[in-house]
């Protein structure tokens, strides 16, 4: 029976989660998938957590270099987060040919082109489908069963921090910084849970599923991004009188040639599905052309079901005699393959000070540049305005316009409206 030996370097919440999985389904994989994955080696210096795991001391590796050089050693997975020390590792892993498997998104998502050069260098491969979305098998259903389609969209939430705080502060009226420390108590958030609050988390896993979505790569710097901490209770709950539920969206569209791809927080119909995914919970919503609508759900992260990815990983890069990349066509970005700006329909709301007064300011001031205003509605000093479809660009220098009236004190929100 073929052999694979595997290298963890880490043993945090998820290694150790791959690290219970490998061992106790080690039999089972062995008959299901004729491979025989062992743990060879680790790199992780908490000797509590390794006693804690059970692990064998002897095989503990004293550093990197020990690992790649190491010949019984197939395939090293990476849980340390972050870009350093984890991208030198996995690049010297791969250039002794070593394939890799890493939930790091971030480090992914801004060294994917380095880490495929270095993978073809030696011959190895590179494996990431749980750096999106956890257990949920996003990464292959975009490559390996959706090859006869032209995917056009793909909305999803897939940040399980931020789903949680809105879930709460939607459903139980919670304010924000309750809801965040909640999150970290309940280990959601990242180390600093500003990757998850600011969007860059969502960004990164956008970028990675935007570029095998689309066959392109979607750097991090062609992606608006914003995130939900200046997000009020109040529009939640307004937001859910109108028939709206708010989420952190990772967006993407492409034509076939332009690409246009943002973070940021939405309402969506409530009887949109996204819209039902509730608490840490992770969906993605892809369109191809033939395929239509699909939809996956899941635990975005957590120790067991980012192992589940992280094995299932293991045993694609261990049973399969090719290595597998993503090789881009066009290495080169092509900036003007990216939109700018782009178009959606806007719920704003104005704090003013004579509110019947500014009602008609306000909209007039808005029509006046192309906006159409759909609704407007009244809520103590607040004035809301619900807008047709209008380019994010007219919306911004509409809303300087609406600020430099007497009667409006603030914008107090403006929350794009997703279909
Ligand atoms: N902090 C991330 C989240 C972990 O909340 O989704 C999984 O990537």
């Amino acid at each position: 029976m073929k052999k694979i030996g595997v290298a963890l370097l880490g043993l945090g919440v998820v290694g150790g989660g791959t690290y219970e999985i490998l061992t106790t389904k080690r039999d089972y994989i062995r008959a299901n998938d004729g491979i025989d994955v062992e743990v060879k080696s680790v790199l992780e210096r908490n000797e509590a957590r390794i006693k804690e795991l059970g692990i064998d001391p002897a095989i503990v590796a004293k550093d990197i270099d020990e690992i790649v050089s190491n010949p019984d050693i197939h395939v090293v997975a990476e849980f340390f987060g972050g870009v350093e020390p984890a991208r030198t590792f996995l690049l010297k892993a791969l250039e002794n040919g070593k394939s890799i498997v890493t939930a790091n998104k971030e480090m992914f998502s801004k060294s994917w082109s380095d880490l495929e050069k270095a993978a073809k260098k030696g011959g190895a491969g590179l494996y990431f489908e749980a750096s999106c979305v956890g257990g949920v098998p996003i990464i292959r259903t975009l490559t390996d069963a959706m090859q006869g389609n032209h995917i056009t969209s793909l909305k999803g939430i897939v940040n399980g921090t931020t789903n949680y705080i809105l879930s709460r502060m939607s459903d139980e009226g919670v304010d924000y910084d309750t809801c965040l420390k909640s999150a970290q108590a309940l280990g959601y958030a990242e180390a600093n849970p500003t990757a998850d609050v600011d969007g860059f988390d969502a960004m990164y896993k956008n970028s990675i599923l935007s570029s095998l979505a689309y066959k392109k790569r979607v750097p991090i710097d062609k992606i608006y991004r914003e995130g939900i901490s200046s997000v009020d209770v109040k529009d939640l709950k307004i937001g859910r009188e109108l028939g709206y539920t708010m989420k952190l969206l990772a967006i993407s569209k492409h034509d076939g040639k332009m690409t246009e791809a943002r973070v940021h927080p939405a309402f969506l119909p409530t009887e949109h599905p996204l819209s039902g995914v509730k608490g840490s919970f992770n969906a993605v919503f892809v369109h191809g052309d033939n395929v239509d609508d699909i939809m996956l759900y899941g635990r975005g992260a957590g120790s067991l079901p980012t192992g589940s990815a992280i094995v299932s990983d293991i045993i694609f890069a261990g049973k399969t005699e090719t290595v597998r990349r993503f090789s881009f066509e066009e290495e080169d970005v092509k900036d003007d393959t990216f939109a700018t700006d782009f178009s959606t329909e806007y719920y704003i709301r104005v704090e003013a000070s004579l509110v019947q007064d500014a009602s008609v300011k306000v909209v007039s001031a808005l029509t006046k540049v192309g906006v159409e205003v759909v609704k407007v509605l009244t809520k103590d000093n607040d004035l809301v305005l619900l807008t047709g479809t209008t380019n994010e660009s007219t919306m911004q220098s509409a809303l300087d316009t609406v600020r430099a009236l007497d009667c409006v004190n603030k914008i107090g929100a403006l929350v794009r409206v997703e279909r």
